[in-house]
């Protein structure tokens, strides 16, 4: 089949849910790959918009509420600003961030929800669901739990086990539990609009079929939307019992809310419309309604029913029905999951790290490669706090950042801080010019196959060619003896180093911008479009910048930080299966004395390799304490720390 040829490129990534801070496997799911895409297309200069924002509605965000006595709105207004600020500081460059709490996403989702119903595709069903009558509510699946008929896990979700990955209905559950009271449910009757996926089923077999000859879909992808179609798709309830989301124009549905996943998507329209409105045009139909647009949408595994399926459907029924047409997805390619030093990320088990956190620390872009490098394109990765500091170290720091700093060094001390001249190219030079020309060939091949493991991979492979050829060419000789010569090296060298800013500006956006201040280039006068970068560009003469160290190293003792901090209790296996103890009354609890106390000092214990003895300061009474965390902490982290303890334990001698 002949390939599309598209006029501009919709690129969105999945809506994190306003519920919680982003961690490093959201980066690496979705929004990194996006981001790279999305670089990469408006170096080619294409019309590219790129669009994000959070999914505010959904029980996980009123749970959060109800468990911290808040409100959901006081909830996603806190997660809201917190992802979008730390999306800023990983450099998402993003067009827009939208929300979906917004009148205008309403509005949209509401005119989704009117066409379709209008239109006779919803259909009405009474339904039996769990009612609390404690707390006299509708129990949406997330709201109860119980065990899992399929693999008897007893912590099951309304929605799904997430021990076997099985989608239950929450009445399936054996033994199941309202999470708001604590009571047993009790059925009863609630009517529902429903989509009818089954429906869709020939027609979006078809679309992904066409689409994957197109475009080359991920057969990961392909096979969750498999594996969907042999189970045969279901009509899929769009209405929920709840009050926080997306109210429903229908008359008796006063008291419901669109369910999160039919209005969550659609806040990709809303969010580029809302684009649309702060720029004062209407560029949002010219993205959304045109079929020469190339969209794409990026997200993690989890979301792959949504956007292969359910999304495509929804946009096909309104198709159906109205003379503007929407654009479906062209490819949906989802990672799989990044884990964290061997285990699932976990907020509850406090096993990972949010991205806040990690960019106070260490910069964005070293952050930035090691998950590039490392995604999880076809299977599950990790993060591992080692693999970081290698590839922090021996990657961006001796193989990148040393060739730069070495070849600026060089001009400096040599050619005055200017570019000398091209003379006589010999094969070397020849060699190494022509691996120049090819690169942003062969590197766009990896990102427009959607391979960005490769892409990285090949860029950095640009900069260990280079450094090779710095050696191979040995300046410090040729320039005693074969001035001309040294200065075609060098000359080509800081051509490289351009084509390097400009190549890896998709992946280090930050360190590119450096590197280029550091070259005297500036995009907007100098054009340092993708395609230029194989191009011999830097003029004889030109005025270069003083060199800087792109990347310190990251020291051992820093990384054993990490280490030593990561939460062993929630992170062993054991942990997944601790058992509560036994429930204890509030008069107990009243019986505890809790303190917040400051370590003095704090030694092992000879002949334990547990236990560490500490002395510490509960306001104006000094303590001896033993703590079996010696495996854990070291001695000197602990100094000056400050911890709760239970002030009116009572004394015991331990091991003498
Ligand atoms: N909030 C969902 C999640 O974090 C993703 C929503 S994607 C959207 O899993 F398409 F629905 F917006
Ligand atoms: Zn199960």
């Amino acid at each position: 089949m002949e390939k599309k040829k598209y006029k501009r490129i919709l690129i969105t990534a999945a809506l994190p849910y306003a519920n919680g801070k982003i961690h490093l496997g959201h980066l690496a799911g979705a929004y990194l790959p996006a981001d790279i895409y999305a670089r990469y297309q408006r170096s080619k200069k294409r019309d590219v918009v790129f669009i994000c924002g959070s999914d505010e509605h959904g029980v996980p965000i009123t749970i959060t509420a109800e468990n911290e006595k808040t409100t959901p709105q006081a909830i996603v207004d806190r997660y809201h600003q917190l992802n979008k600020d730390a999306f800023q500081k990983f450099g998402m460059n993003f067009d827009n961030y939208s929300r979906t709490s917004l009148p205008l996403h309403h509005k949209t989702a509401q005119e989704f929800f009117v066409k379709l119903h209008g239109a006779g595709i919803l259909k009405e069903k009474i339904e039996k669901q769990l009612f609390d009558p404690k707390a006299n509510m509708f129990l949406p699946d997330r709201y109860v739990e119980g065990t899992c008929p399929k693999c008897s896990s007893p912590d099951a979700r309304g929605d799904q086990c997430e021990k076997c990955g099985t989608f239950l209905n929450p009445l399936e559950l054996l033994n199941p539990k309202s999470k708001i009271s604590g009571e047993i449910p009790i059925v009863r009757e609630t009517s529902h609009w429903y989509f009818p996926l089954g429906d869709f089923q020939a027609r979006l077999e078809r679309y992904i079929a066409e689409r994957d000859e197109q475009d080359g879909w991920k057969e990961n992808v392909l096979n969750y939307c498999r594996s969907w179609f042999t189970e045969g798709l279901q009509d899929r309830a769009v209405t929920r019992d709840l009050n926080w989301g997306v109210k429903i124009p229908v008359k008796g549905y006063e008291e419901k809310v669109l369910y999160v996943w039919f209005d969550a998507v659609l806040g990709y329209i809303s969010s580029t419309k809302e684009l649309s409105n702060k720029l004062g045009n209407e560029s949002w139909k010219k993205y959304w309604q045109s079929d020469d647009t190339k969209y794409v949408a990026f997200i993690g595994k989890d979301n792959v029913v949504f956007h292969c399926i359910v999304f495509p459907a929804m946009l096909m029924a309104w198709n159906d029905n109205s003379e503007v047409k929407y654009v479906m997805p062209e490819n949906v390619p989802a990672n799989e999951f990044l884990n964290f030093e061997g285990q699932k990320f976990s907020k509850s088990r406090n096993w990972g790290i949010d991205v806040h956190e990690f960019l106070e620390k260490y910069p964005a872009d070293s952050l930035r490669y090691a998950l590039a490098v490392n995604l999880p394109e076809l299977r599950d990765s990790d993060f591992y706090w080692k693999d970081f500091q290698a590839r922090h170290n021996n990657e961006l720091a001796d193989i990148l950042g040393n060739f730069v700093n070495r070849t600026l060094t060089f001009a400096h001390k040599n050619f005055k801080g200017c570019v000398p001249k091209l003379s006589q190219l010999s094969d070397t030079d020849k060699t190494f010019i022509s691996e120049l020309e090819n690169k942003p060939k062969t590197v766009s091949e990896s990102i427009e196959k959607y391979k960005f493991r490769d892409a990285v991979l090949d860029t950095m492979n640009l900069a260990r060619a280079a450094n090779k050829y710095f050696n191979d060419s040995e300046p410090w000789k040729t320039l005693k003896q074969n001035p001309n010569q040294c200065g075609t090296t060098i000359n080509l060298c800081l051509q490289a180093v351009r084509a390097l800013s400009i190549l890896f500006e998709p992946i280090i956006p930050f360190t590119s911008q450096r590197i280029q201040n550091i070259m005297n280039i500036d995009n907007s006068k100098d054009c340092l479009d993708w395609d230029t970068a194989s191009k011999i560009e830097l003029k004889e003469g030109h005025q270069l910048g003083n060199p800087e160290i792109l990347f310190a190293k990251i020291e051992d003792e820093v990384i054993q930080k990490e280490l030593n901090q990561l939460t062993p209790a929630a992170g062993s296996t054991n942990s997944q299966t601790l058992e509560l103890k036994p429930t204890i009354s509030i008069d107990d609890f009243k019986r505890i004395d809790l303190r917040v106390a400051t370590v003095i000092s704090c030694e092992k214990i000879n002949k334990s390799d547990k236990l560490l003895k500490l002395k510490i300061s509960i306001g104006s009474d000094e303590r001896q304490v033993v703590a079996g965390i010696a495996l854990h902490y070291q001695p000197e982290d602990l100094i000056g720390k400050k911890i709760v303890v239970v002030a009116n334990l009572q004394p015991t001698k331990l091991m003498g």
